[in-house]
C-alpha cells in the first residue's frame, strides 16, 4: 500500500523548537519523529510513501533519503503551502496506485498505535471513498468532532461546539480511494477538515468512521511532545525505532549523566548532552549538547541543544531553545519559553503560573 504524509506545515504552537527545524524531525526519544512513523506504518503494510513537504522541504530529503525503516520514499514540495487538502492533491501526482486502490494518508505530528489494517479493511469491505480513524477522547469541546450512525457511517464533520454530540474526533489517519483524491481542486489552498470532509459527506459519498480508541498523541504543543517522547522511552507506544530498549531513561551515545544524579521518567539524553551530580531529570528531553549543571532540577520540560541550566535552578513544564542558558537559581515553571540564545542572569527569574 501507498501513504501520503503531511509534514508542509510550519509547527507555529511548537516554537522556538521549530525555528531550526521542521516538527516532524524534530528528535523524538533518539531519533527523528517522523523515524516512528515510518517503522510504525512499514510494519502496518505500507511500502511507499510520498511526502507532502512546504516549509523547510529539503530537510526532510536530507534526512530520509529514498529509502527509510523498509519503505521506498518520494517527495513532493508546494511552492506555496496549500493547506492539507491542497496538499494531498498535489503529492497524489507521484503516487502509483491505481484508482480504486486505498491510500494512506497520514498527519505527520501524530503518534497512533491503532490497527491501521483494520482501518483499511473497513474501507475496503464498506466501498468507502473516505474512511477516517477516529478517536475518543474524555473532552471533546476542545476538538472538532465527527459522529457516526449504527454502521460505522460518517454522518457531519462538526466544528468545535461547547455542547459536542458525540467524543468522536479525527485523529488524523484516512483512507482515500485513489481516486477521491481527486475530488480535491488541484493547485489550491485546501483543508480536508474544513471543506473536503464535509463536501463529501454532503454530497452523499460513502464515509466511513474507524473508531478505535488504542494509544494517541497529537504532538503539535510543547507539552504533548516531551509527553510523546516519554511515553516512547518507557514503551507506553512501542516503537521499533527507537534506538534501545524501554525503560526509565534513554542515553544516547556520547551523553555523560553523573553516578549522583537522578535521570527518569522517560527521560532522553541527547549526544554529547550532560548530567551533574546532584542533579535531577525527570520526564524530559535534553537534546544534544545540553548541559544540567549539579543541584539543578529539570521536569517535563525540554532543553534544545547546547541549552545551559545553571546550579540549583529550577524549570517544570519549561521549552529552552538553542544555546538558552539559564543562570543558576533561577525557577522557571507553567509553560515559560526562553528564546534561542537568551541568557538568563543567576536568580533573575522566579516565575510560576501560581504566584
Ligand atoms: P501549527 O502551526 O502549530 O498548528 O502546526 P502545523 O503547521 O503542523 O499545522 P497542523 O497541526 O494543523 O497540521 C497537520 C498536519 O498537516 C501536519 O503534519 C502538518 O505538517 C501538515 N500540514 C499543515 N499544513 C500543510 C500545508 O500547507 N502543506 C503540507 N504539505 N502539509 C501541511
Amino acid at each position: 500500500m501507498e501513504a501520503i504524509l503531511l509534514v508542509g506545515g510550519q509547527g507555529t504552537r511548537l516554537r522556538p523548537l521549530t525555528i531550526s527545524t521542521p516538527k516532524p524531525l524534530l528528535p523524538t526519544a533518539g531519533a527523528a519523529f517522523l523515524a516512528h512513523q515510518l517503522a510504525r506504518a512499514h510494519a502496518e503494510g505500507v511500502e511507499r510513501i510520498v511526502f507532502a513537504t512546504s516549509y523547510r522541504a529539503e530537510m526532510f530529503e536530507a534526512a530520509f533519503g529514498t529509502r527509510a525503516h523498509g519503505v521506498e520514499l518520494a517527495y513532493v514540495s508546494e511552492d506555496e503551502p496549500l493547506g492539507t487538502g491542497g496538499a494531498i492533491r498535489n503529492a497524489a501526482r507521484a503516487l502509483t496506485s491505481g484508482p480504486d486502490d486505498p491510500v494512506l494518508i497520514l498527519n505527520g505530528d501524530i503518534l497512533s498505535g491503532h490497527d491501521v489494517r483494520a482501518q483499511v479493511k473497513m474501507h475496503e469491505e464498506a466501498g468507502a471513498a473516505v474512511t477516517l480513524h477516529l478517536t475518543e477522547v474524555d473532552d471533546p469541546s476542545r476538538f472538532g468532532c465527527v459522529p457516526t450512525d449504527d454502521q460505522g457511517r460518517v454522518t457531519a464533520f462538526l466544528e468545535k461546539t461547547p455542547h459536542p454530540v458525540t467524543n468522536q474526533i479525527n485523529a488524523g489517519c484516512y483512507v482515500f480511494r485513489r481516486s477521491a483524491v481527486d475530488t480535491i481542486p488541484e493547485d489550491e489552498v485546501v483543508s480536508v477538515e474544513r471543506e473536503t470532509f464535509p463536501a463529501l459527506i454532503a454530497s452523499g459519498a460513502p464515509v466511513m468512521g474507524y473508531v478505535e480508541s488504542a494509544y494517541w498523541l497529537d504532538v503539535g504543543t510543547p507539552e504533548a511532545f516531551v509527553r510523546g517522547s516519554r511515553d516512547l522511552v518507557l514503551g507506553t507506544l512501542a516503537s521499533p525505532a527507537m534506538p534501545g530498549e524501554p525503560g526509565e531513561r534513554l542515553v544516547l551515545p556520547g551523553a555523560s549523566v553523573a553516578a549522583g544524579a537522578v535521570v527518569r521518567g522517560g527521560t532522553t539524553v541527547g549526544r554529547g548532552a550532560v548530567v551533574e551530580p546532584g542533579a535531577t531529570v525527570i520526564g524530559s528531553v535534553l537534546l544534544d549538547d545540553a548541559f544540567v549543571a549539579e543541584g539543578a532540577t529539570v521536569r517535563d520540560s525540554v532543553l534544545s541543544r547546547g541549552a545551559r541550566v545553571g546550579h540549583g535552578a529550577v524549570l517544570e513544564g519549561v521549552v529552552l531553545g538553542d544555546g538558552a542558558v539559564v543562570g543558576p537559581g533561577n525557577e522557571l515553571r507553567g509553560g515559560l519559553r526562553v528564546w534561542p540564545g537568551i541568557e538568563l542572569p543567576p536568580t533573575a527569574v522566579r516565575f510560576s503560573a501560581d504566584t
